[in-house]
């Protein structure tokens, strides 16, 4: 135990009175801008067992317990609420909810703390990096405020080589409360797992080094005549871009790529380099996820990076990939297992990804928001093509200019995290958004600034069709590249009538995705088609949907609602159980109902 001086701290009535105590921790924020890339760097870990106290009243914040001021000037010791050292641990990275039957439905403040040696060297610069925290974090290094990020599923770093010492104490105030001014918003149809989910780590680098890393093809234009793609890739050009963080801001970074028996220049002036040069890769495609193995230099600074190299685009209402016109069969998943929650492991991801590639499909729709990083790496290997997204779910506060500015700090992490995997082909700026004035601002700004950020993917969103005039005809369409439809006839919506006379009455010069169709379905559930909630009703649903959609020229894709069945706290029917049951398979993904054969056999006969 430490006695300290007392500090400013104030007296115990400070902390009951003070009102806006979170106020000071919003003044500093983190986003995209403080995200350094990692890609083959050294990670120094930060998992592992950390002391763990749930917090409910945010005490920690409003009586500075990060502090740790123990005793009065004159050693008179305090009492406390708090004692870390005696806390019980958790697992980072992992969900508290699954940490203790009694935190199960817990949403608020929580905080981890935990010790760590550090031997610092000369010429460095360090950083601690957060794979996600759901869904806002407030860190603390060895007493100190370093700032806070909001947004539960990308990554966020800071620089802290000026505050370590040969022993640190890392304190981080975790916050899941849904939010009217949240995104998502504070209703949504998953389960809100808090926590510190993703991998904690320290990244070490030279005082001058390469911050961000962008490789891709360059996209082919369409030769101005019949729009046909100019070129297939085969005979493409590669575009490689660096920022450099740091003192020496002028030189060149030097990129390796073996394979291709590249060795190639980038000329640095004022921190950005960009080199574009010829090459004619194997293209990366979901038969065929070839990779190569790169290495980018710059000064004493080295990346190591794993990409494949493909050109997706768009053309008189088709989806071509390398050129070739492509139908995408696909599913949707949430990121979630019954025993990790979101804390997704490896395993558990390649499981899933081995179970969609077995349901024919080459494609995925990793819904609502950011998955692991992990995902796109294993899909980049495996051969899916992936579509992303962020949270900007259902009612979002759309004219809240905080709101935005939160929402784009999200796509922004999102597509500096993920933007060299080949195997993300499609941007979504978000789902179920009813088509108001202040939404359609909202979202053209967010497909813009994807644009701005990445011009070689697709932009989408996943919207809902026009009930009243049954047709296609959102507003946000004509800024998309692909127009997702999410559409439940033969579900939410009984008349199934209605499905073939929306497409009629529809003209969309867009290709368009199915985002979601399904039906609830209990695992294993006797019954008739026809009668809700049973496996053969779903199974007539998917059926009557199949027949439908296969017939539509302008459908490029389908991913049914949902891979498997996950928690979902509006879900409270007793065939529900608290469960979200249009899965295609258990939440444990054990068993297969029988709609996964239905859609099994349409992908392979497409
Ligand atoms: C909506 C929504 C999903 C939801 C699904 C359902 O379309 O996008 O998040 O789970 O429908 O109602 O099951």
């Amino acid at each position: 135990m430490i006695f300290i001086k007392k500090t400013d701290i104030g007296n115990f009535t400070e902390s009951i009175h003070l009102k806006d105590y979170e106020r000071p921790f919003y003044e500093k924020q983190i986003g995209v801008d403080g995200l350094i890339c990692d890609y083959g760097r050294e990670r120094i870990s930060l998992d592992g067992e950390w002391r763990f106290g749930v917090d409910q009243y945010d005490n920690c914040l409003r009586s500075k317990w990060y502090e740790e001021v123990y005793a009065d000037g004159d050693g008179r010791p305090f009492p406390l609420d708090f004692s870390f050292e005696q806390w019980e641990t958790i697992t980072v990275p992992s969900c508290w909810n699954l940490l203790k039957e009694r935190y199960f439905l817990y949403e608020g403040s929580s905080v981890y703390v935990r010790d760590f040696p550090f031997e610092a060297a000369q010429n460095e610069r360090v950083f601690l990096r957060f794979g996600a925290a759901n869904s806002s974090a407030k860190v603390f290094l060895n007493k100190q405020y370093i700032g806070m990020h909001t947004g539960g599923y990308t990554p966020f770093c800071f620089e802290v080589g000026e505050l370590l010492k040969s022993q640190n104490r890392l304190l981080v105030v975790v916050n899941n409360t849904r939010k009217s001014t949240g995104v998502p918003y504070d209703n949504t149809d998953w389960f809100n797992y808090g926590g510190l989910f993703r991998e904690v780590s320290l990244l070490r680098v030279p005082r001058t080094f390469i911050k961000d890393f962008f490789i891709s093809l360059v996209p082919s234009v369409p030769d101005g005549t019949d729009g046909t793609i100019v070129s297939d890739g085969t005979d493409g050009t590669i575009q490689a871009c660096v920022k450099i963080d740091g003192a020496d801001k002028k030189g060149a970074a030097v990129l390796d790529i073996p394979a291709l028996g590249v060795r190639v220049d980038i000329p640095i002036c004022d921190g950005d380099g960009k080199v574009t040069f010829a090459a004619s890769p194997s293209l990366w495609s979901p038969e065929n996820p070839h990779l190569y193995d790169m290495t980018v230099t710059y000064g004493e600074d080295i990346l190591r990076e794993r990409v494949g190299f493909r050109e997706i685009s768009v053309k008189n209402g088709a989806i071509f990939l390398n050129g070739q016109e492509i139908f995408l069969k696909g599913v949707c998943t949430h990121e979630e297992s019954v025993q990790n929650g979101n804390a997704l492991t490896e395993c558990e991801i390649r499981e899933n990804f081995a179970l969609a590639k077995e349901m024919g499909c080459n494609f995925m729709r990793l819904a609502h928001y950011p998955h692991h990083e992990a995902a796109a790496r294993i899909a980049d290997e495996v051969g899916l093509m992936l579509w992303e997204e962020i949270p900007v779910y259902w009612a979002i506060a759309f004219d809240n200019a905080d709101v935005y500015k939160n929402a784009e700090n999200q796509l922004s992490e999102l597509i500096v995290r993920d933007r060299n995997r080949a195997c993300v082909i499609i941007w979504s700026v978000g789902n179920e958004n009813a088509d108001t004035d202040d939404r359609l601002s909202f979202m053209t700004r967010l497909a813009k600034k994807a644009r701005e950020l990445d011009h070689t993917r697709l932009i989408s969103a996943a919207c809902i069709v026009d009930s009243k005039l049954l047709k296609i005809a959102d507003r946000l369409d004509e800024h998309l590249d692909v127009i997702g439809i999410n559409e439940y006839y033969g579900w939410y919506e009984p008349d199934f009538s209605k499905l073939p006379r929306i497409f009629e009455n529809s003209r969309p010069y867009k290709p368009v995705i199915i985002s979601e169709f399904g039906a609830d379905a209990k695992a294993k559930s006797g019954g008739t088609a026809g009668e809700l909630y049973t496996e053969a009703n779903q199974r007539a649903v998917y059926e009557k949907q199949l027949e439908v959609l296969g017939g539509i020229s302008y459908v490029k894709g389908i991913s049914p609602w949902i891979f498997y069945d996950f928690r979902c706290p509006r879900r409270l029917h007793h065939m529900q159980n608290y469960y979200n049951i249009k899965g295609l398979l258990s939440a444990d993904k054990k068993y297969k109902k029988p709609a996964f054969e239905v859609m099994r056999e349409f992908y392979s006969s497409r």
